[in-house]
C-alpha cells in the first residue's frame, strides 16, 4: 500500500509485449511494492520473470500496460534524473573519450560543455588518470574499470543534485 513516505510507489503494474511473431507475452502481471526512502530492495526471481521489465518500467524506458508507478508521488511517464540505471556491464561509450564519458551524464541535463568539463574533472577526481584525460574508454577500463564507472556514476549523481 503506497504510503506518504514513498520514494516508489508501484500499483499493480502489468505489461504485455507484442512479439515480432503477433502474439502477446505476459511478462508482468499485477505487481505492486512500495519502497521508502532509504530503502534498499532487492527483486529475486527466476530468469524471465520480468525482473529487467519492472525496473525498465520504473526507469521510465518501458511503458506499463496496466498499473502506474511512481516516484516520489509523481506518475513515470520517462526517464528523468531522479532515477539512474547502474548496469551489470560498464556501459561505456568506446567511440568517447574516458572524459566524455564521465561528462556525459551532466550534458544530458543541458550543462554547458565548458561548465561540465570542469565538474567532471573536479567532482570525478579526473585528475587521478589526468595522464589519460581523453584516452580511449577501453584502454583504461582494462586498467580500472570499477574507478571509471565510479567516475560516470558521480558525475551523473552531481547532475542530478544540480536538477
Ligand atoms: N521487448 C520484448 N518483447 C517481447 N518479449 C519481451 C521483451 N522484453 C522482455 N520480454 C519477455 O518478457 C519476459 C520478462 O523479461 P525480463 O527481461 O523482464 O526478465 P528478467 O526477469 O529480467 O530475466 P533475466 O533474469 O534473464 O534477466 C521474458 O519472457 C522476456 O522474454
Ligand atoms: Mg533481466
Amino acid at each position: 500500500m503506497e504510503s506518504a513516505s514513498s520514494m516508489i510507489a508501484i500499483e499493480r503494474l502489468s505489461k504485455t509485449f507484442e512479439t515480432s511473431r503477433g502474439t502477446s507475452h505476459l511478462a508482468l502481471s499485477d505487481v505492486s511494492l512500495d519502497v521508502a526512502q532509504g530503502e534498499f530492495v532487492s527483486v529475486l526471481g527466476p530468469s524471465g520473470c520480468g525482473k529487467s521489465t519492472l525496473l525498465y518500467i520504473v526507469g521510465g524506458f518501458v511503458n506499463p500496460t496496466a498499473g502506474v508507478a511512481r516516484v516520489k508521488g509523481r506518475v513515470i511517464t520517462g526517464p528523468g534524473p531522479d532515477r539512474g540505471p547502474v548496469f551489470q556491464e560498464f556501459a561505456l561509450f568506446p567511440w568517447k573519450s574516458v572524459l566524455g564519458n564521465v561528462m556525459y551524464g551532466p550534458r544530458q541535463q543541458g550543462v554547458k560543455h565548458a561548465e561540465a568539463e570542469a565538474q567532471a574533472c573536479a567532482l570525478a577526481m579526473i585528475n587521478q588518470c589526468s595522464d589519460k584525460p581523453g584516452g580511449d574508454p577501453a584502454v583504461v577500463e582494462a586498467r580500472s574499470t570499477s574507478r571509471i564507472r565510479k567516475k560516470v556514476h558521480s558525475a551523473v549523481r552531481w547532475a542530478n543534485v544540480r536538477s
